[in-house]
């Protein structure tokens, strides 16, 4: 197809599950994010949530940790030339957003939770150290920016979803199958 993406660029098989499992697992923690601070759960059900959000949350920066090393390590795959100038510059923008977003949200996440007291179970369980002091003062405002960034995220989430929607149903130039996991790299 004229103007689809050439080939030999795509990405390799690490990039391509590395993306879709930070993206089902960001896509899961922002509602258990929401649900959890409801009133009226259980006592029970409001502690599974809070747990499966806090560590599913450094999960994510780990995931971020390892995707930054691999596309520090490898080229990115470029887009294709007849893509218009601003829409390269709008994905190369949106993309840097999104690792710092979900890196705000994670570290906010954790200065939250550390700062007020609270347990992390997994890095409890491996006896990692509290990297950040018991304050009050911490964690409000910790909790304002995790609280705060969500909405930030989320409309980078919907612009990402919404261009590779784009790129997969409508100009078809093979961007959104180059990052499909099932698909052999080129
Ligand atoms: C990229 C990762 C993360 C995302 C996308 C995320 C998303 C969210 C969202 C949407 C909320 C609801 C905010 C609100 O209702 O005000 C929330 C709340 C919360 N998150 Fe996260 N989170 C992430 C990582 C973490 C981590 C790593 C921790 C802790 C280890 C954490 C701990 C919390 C806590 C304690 C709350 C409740 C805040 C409060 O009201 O005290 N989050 N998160």
């Amino acid at each position: 197809m004229a103007g689809a993406v050439p080939p030999n660029q795509g990405y390799t098989t690490t990039s391509r599950w590395l993306h879709w499992l930070t993206a089902l697992v960001v896509i899961s923690t922002i509602p258990v994010g929401a649900v959890m601070t409801t009133d009226g759960l259980s006592r029970e059900l409001q502690n599974a949530l809070y747990i499966y959000h806090k560590n599913i949350g450094i999960l994510i920066l780990l995931l971020v940790a390892a995707r930054l090393v691999v596309r520090a390590t490898t080229t990115a795959a470029p887009l294709p030339a007849s893509l218009p100038r601003w829409q390269r510059s709008a994905a190369a923008v949106s993309h840097v957003m999104l690792y710092i977003l979900l890196i705000v949200m994670a570290v906010s996440g954790y200065v939250r939770v550390v700062a007020g007291g609270f347990p992390i179970e997994t890095l409890n369980a491996i006896g990692m150290p509290f990297l950040v002091p018991r304050s009050d003062a911490l964690a409000e405002t910790a909790q304002w920016v995790h609280s705060t960034a969500r909405f930030v995220l989320i409309a980078f989430i919907l612009l990402h979803v919404g261009a590779a929607l784009q790129h997969g149903l409508i100009r078809k130039d093979g961007v959104f199958s180059r990052m499909w996991p099932l698909k052999r790299p080129q």
